[in-house]
């Protein structure tokens, strides 16, 4: 057994210095570092609250909150180099207080113990990336408003199990990805709700004896509200669950964004360029122009599915109150909260950087069996009940594959073979244009509703 140097926080109770395996086993300094700000942030603030509820002396909370500006500056600059035998980031600034004002900083942790501590500091940092995620979606729901906008008129084809379904307006289908993005913003906001509640004061677990003021921290730190039950304040984790699993759906929608894009740029489907400054090439095939970062952020997908996993399975079967095994939330909240971040940004920028290929689709969609629904609602509107109308159709459809001649280009005595209530009129919407736009109900492919769509839209950004 090796022995550890230093002293640790709660090290007077032992008889036996800890082992130092089982501290760099324990220790979680290289991931919590990450929380000095919002650490120093949170000691700020309890100890302003201290000094006016006469805890501490206004003089010593002084030299605290001096102290305490300049650790976040050390270790901003890398002056003070966070060092794995501290156990976590809290100790690390408490035992570098202590170097620089001595005693006196044993007095910031009046009343307040690690598990409210770091309980604080997940709720700022959660606050933080929120806020930034909600930025980095807004970006996006921009450049998908004006894709919608430059694509309004391009017709493309829609899909219902990867099959050419019918043609839409490339709008639509961009508005479609605004709304899923939208509502993800509408989730972190709702998630918001319950994150801005201040759990310090709670102390361990069961309160304090020291006539604290929570309220005021709470206020402080600019939080909405102060926690309600002092057990629940620092055992629970539901927030980082609730956050990663916000951050799950994005991905989730942005790993079916990233398919449709890898798709559409293949050589056979050749419906969309990826801008040069977006593709990567192969080291070995020169031709190659591949899709990477939207690979890359369908792959990272997974990365924040298996962080979700990751929370629930760690906080599965814990007892009431904080247990140990909380330190692990920190790397999947980092992770889930810079992988999101980054994604949904870099994929903005991709999605910026692309352009469809309008002729090519305008040749596409001119002639493809997709718009034999608009021959099934002809029939309809001739007073053909739908489901013969569909039959008639499906006949149609096997006739033209048969003999090679597409659906526009069907003689009018062809089309009277499968049903005589079929006149020249048939042309007209056998048209992709108008086929989009016959279109009548709401929210609906239609240039006239996808205008309406992008102006609701603006309203929002
Ligand atoms: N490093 C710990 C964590 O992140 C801080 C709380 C430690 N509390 C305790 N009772 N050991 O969860």
């Amino acid at each position: 057994m090796s022995s550890n140097t230093k002293e640790l926080l709660w090290q007077s109770r032992f008889s036996l210095p800890f082992d130092r395996d089982a501290l760099l086993f324990s220790s979680s300094v290289h991931v919590d570092k990450k929380l000095y700000r919002e650490d120093i942030q949170g000691s700020i603030a309890h100890v302003t609250m201290l000094a006016e509820e006469g805890i501490v002396s206004v003089k010593e909370a002084g030299e605290i909150i001096v102290g305490l500006r300049e650790i976040e500056e050390e270790l901003t600059n890398g002056t003070l180099l966070p060092h794995w035998e501290d156990e976590d980031i809290h100790t690390v600034i408490e035992n570098r207080l202590k170097e620089k004002i001595g005693a006196t900083a044993g007095k910031l942790h009046s009343g307040r113990s690690r598990n409210d501590q770091v309980a604080t500091d997940t709720r700022l940092y959660l606050r933080r990336q929120i806020t930034e995620l909600q930025e980095t979606l807004g970006g996006m729901l921009r450049v998908l408003v004006e894709k919608a906008e430059n694509y309004q008129k391009t017709i493309i084809f829609g899909y219902t199990h990867l099959q050419r379904a019918q043609p839409i307006s490339a709008g639509h289908y961009y508005m479609a990805y605004f709304n899923m993005f939208n509502r993800d913003r509408q989730r972190l906001h709702d998630l918001m709700k319950r994150v801005n509640i201040s759990p310090l004061g709670a102390a361990a677990f069961a309160g304090s004896t020291l006539p604290l003021n929570p309220e005021r921290s709470a206020v402080l730190l600019g939080f909405d509200d102060m926690f309600a039950n002092s057990i629940d304040a620092v055992s629970d984790r539901d927030i980082v669950i609730e956050f990663i699993s916000a951050c799950s759906v994005i991905m989730m929608h942005l790993s079916r964004f990233a398919e449709d894009l890898i798709l559409w740029s293949s050589y056979e489907f050749g419906y969309l360029e990826i801008s040069d400054a977006f593709a990567t090439g192969s080291s070995l095939m020169p031709q190659k122009k591949n899709a990477d970062i939207a690979e890359l952020v369908r792959g990272k997908t997974g990365r924040v599915y298996g962080n979700l996993m990751a929370m629930l399975t760690i906080m599965k079967g814990l007892p009431l109150s904080y247990n140990r095994d909380m330190q692990e939330d920190k790397q999947p909240l980092f992770d889930s909260a810079e992988t999101t971040i980054g994604s949904v940004s870099i994929f903005a920028k991709l999605l910026e950087h692309t352009k469809l290929k309008q002729e090519r689709l305008a040749k596409l969609t001119a002639e493809d069996l997709s718009l034999a629904t608009e021959i099934a609602e002809y029939l309809v509107r001739k007073q053909i009940p739908f489901r013969d109308a569909h039959r008639i159709t499906g006949k149609i459809v096997t006739w033209s594959i048969a003999s090679e001649v597409n659906l526009p280009h069907i003689p009018v005595e062809k089309f009277r073979e499968f049903s005589e209530v079929i006149d020249a009129d048939i042309y007209d919407c056998l048209k992709a244009d108008a086929s989009v736009n016959s279109k009548k109900t709401h929210g609906s492919c239609s240039f006239d509703s996808v205008a309406l769509q992008i102006e609701n839209a603006r309203k929002q950004l």
